[in-house]
């Protein structure tokens, strides 16, 4: 039955291992560690932790750079340490995905020295040759500004080859069969050590035609419907989570028209046009993406994101938007990067402004799909510029205003914890912000708490209500007979709107979710709400009995 798909009212939480929590001193956090801080995401409410790389790697792109698929990279531990994390997760009724970089692998992988070594070996061709250096080696760069070109000149292999990313990341041949082959077997093996899924890296690169003589990458989709068979035959409710940054007309190219490709992907346009939106307390753009992200099969879901660990890329909105966005949230230079993003987290973004951040998180808990959270958001984590690149947004988790942050009892973390200016340790972290109800943390608690509540949310048909106003966004979702309001006012001013929620001549109360604040109609059926600036509402249509009149269909 279609409700059981569990991924479409889950919570989901993303960390990086090295800088979660370190149990050994040594600096980088580990799976011992982040074993020790499983009752705080439990009781933070999230139901799906999903990691970052965490197999041996020489960790120059953060471990997407991956040396061996089939381990642990000894500085987080063993798989043995692995099996007890996702054994510790099932105890408390988290799931676990994983990340799964397929596209390339690190340059230090025995294929890869394999395959350089020897051109009628049976790895030559798992990866991406070129006799002489091919005429469009210098465009594609996913890392413009930092990586020059896409094919590098190999002196062992006497052969070009192709990367998509770093030159230290050789791309597979994902046409070959026999690895396409191993990567089922890559899934295989992680699906029986207890993941219930993965974040597939990069889809639209794994799947494209590749070579020398490729001057427009073709998707081959048929790929994806492989790799979902494959997942689903070996663990039914096991789930393909796609980073795809992909225009609309594509969306069901990715989730298959029947829904048999990914079951999920992240909303890039969503993300994009909300910062937009937030920058310019214009909602039109974002209407138009939510509108345009709409059609999806039923068993498909978006996951809905603020921040992640990469930049905030702003690729896809217009010349103009993109400024816009850059001038409201990222005017330096050094917080902007590969010409297209801005690398700060979302609290100095926001300038730790608490109406703003509120704002911004009711609105990751309440568009359609599934909220993606990223580690430290729940507390306002800052930023550190001085850092390169990515960096800059992937500092320790801040946990008290103990030495380092209470991250390691080494004094040497990984990546310096922050730790002067208005997001230091020893004011945002979240040992403090446990025993303050007013803190971040415990409002997001209490918001993930009503999210699940609101399966209408994950599950249900959405449409835009009018506001007439075009800074305040209002939702409607319809699921199973029961209805719910969300209402967003993006503008730093107070406003008044009204707003019919039925449409049908009907009259239905509004019952507020989040306060004491109901909303009755008007004679005429309407609701006459004032928003403060920034202000959001969580509304239920109708009574508190509304369980009562949930149908099973
Ligand atoms: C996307 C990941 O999110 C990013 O962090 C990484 O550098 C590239 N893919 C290459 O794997």
């Amino acid at each position: 039955m279609i409700r059981d798909l569990w991924y479409k009212n889950a919570v989901i939480y993303n960390l990086s291992l090295a800088t979660f929590m370190d149990s050994d001193g040594d600096g980088i956090g580990d799976f011992q560690g982040l074993q020790r801080r499983l009752d705080y995401l439990h009781g933070l409410g999230i139901t799906c932790l999903w990691l970052g790389p965490f197999q041996t790697s020489p960790m120059l792109d953060d471990g997407y750079d991956v040396a061996d698929y089939y381990s642990v990279d000894p500085r987080y531990g063993t798989l043995g340490d692995f099996v007890e994390f996702t054994h510790g997760c099932k105890q408390r009724g988290i799931r676990v995905i994983i990340d799964l970089v397929v596209n390339h692998t690190s340059d230090q992988h025995p294929w890869f020295q394999a395959a350089r070594r020897d051109p009628a070996g049976e790895y030559r061709d798992w990866y991406v040759w070129a006799d002489r250096k091919p005429e469009n080696a210098g465009q594609g760069m996913v890392f413009p500004g930092v990586q020059k070109t896409t094919w590098s000149y190999d002196r062992e292999a006497r052969a070009w080859y192709f990367h998509r990313f770093y030159k230290f990341q050789p791309d597979l041949n994902t046409s070959n069969p026999l690895v396409q082959a191993e990567l089922l077997k890559v899934m295989g093996f992680w699906i029986e050590l207890g993941v219930s899924g993965f974040r597939m890296d990069a889809v639209p690169f794994i799947i494209a035609t590749k070579g020398a003589d490729v001057t427009r990458p073709v998707e081959q989709f048929d790929m994806l419907r492989s790799f979902r068979e494959f997942v689903q035959w070996r663990c039914g409710d096991a789930l393909l989570l796609a980073e795809a940054n992909i225009l609309p007309e594509d969306d069901l190219e990715y989730f298959g028209h029947d829904g048999d490709r990914c079951h999920m992907m992240f909303n890039f346009q969503v993300n994009q046009h909300l910062f937009h939106a937030l920058a310019s307390a214009d909602t039109g753009p974002l209407i138009a993406a939510l509108e345009a992200t709409k059609p999806r099969p039923a068993t498909a879901q978006w996951g809905i994101f603020l921040r992640n660990h990469d930049e905030l890329d702003l690729g896809r909105l217009t010349a103009a938007q993109r400024q816009a966005v850059f001038a409201a949230f990222g005017p330096d230079k050094d917080m902007q990067l590969y010409d297209r993003g801005i690398r700060r987290r979302l609290a100095p973004m926001l300038s730790g402004d608490r109406r703003r951040l509120e704002l911004a998180y009711s609105l990751m808990f309440t568009l359609p799909g599934t909220p993606v959270i990223r580690y430290g958001d729940e507390i306002g984590m800052g930023d550190d510029l001085s850092l390169p690149e990515r960096n800059a947004a992937r500092t320790p988790m801040q946990w008290s205003d103990e030495p380092q942050a209470g991250f390691t009892k080494g004094d040497r973390p990984v990546l310096p914890v922050i730790g002067k200016g208005v997001f230091d340790y020893r004011r945002v972290n979240a040992a403090e912000q446990r025993r303050d109800p007013q803190s971040l943390l415990n409002w997001t608690e209490r918001i993930i708490r009503m999210r699940k509540e609101c399966p209408e949310i994950g599950w249900g048909d959405f449409r835009v209500l009018k506001t007439g106003r075009p800074e305040v966004l209002a939702l409607r979702y319809d699921w199973c007979n029961n209805g719910v309001v969300v209402i967003h006012n993006f503008a730093d001013n107070p406003c008044e709107i009204t707003l019919d929620v039925d449409g049908d001549g009907e009259a239905s109360r509004l019952v507020n979710l989040l306060s004491n604040d109901h909303s009755e109609p008007d004679g005429k059926g309407r609701h006459r709400l004032v928003l403060e600036a920034y202000g959001y509402r969580w509304f239920r249509v109708g009574g508190l009995d509304y369980l009562l009149k949930r149908s099973e269909a």
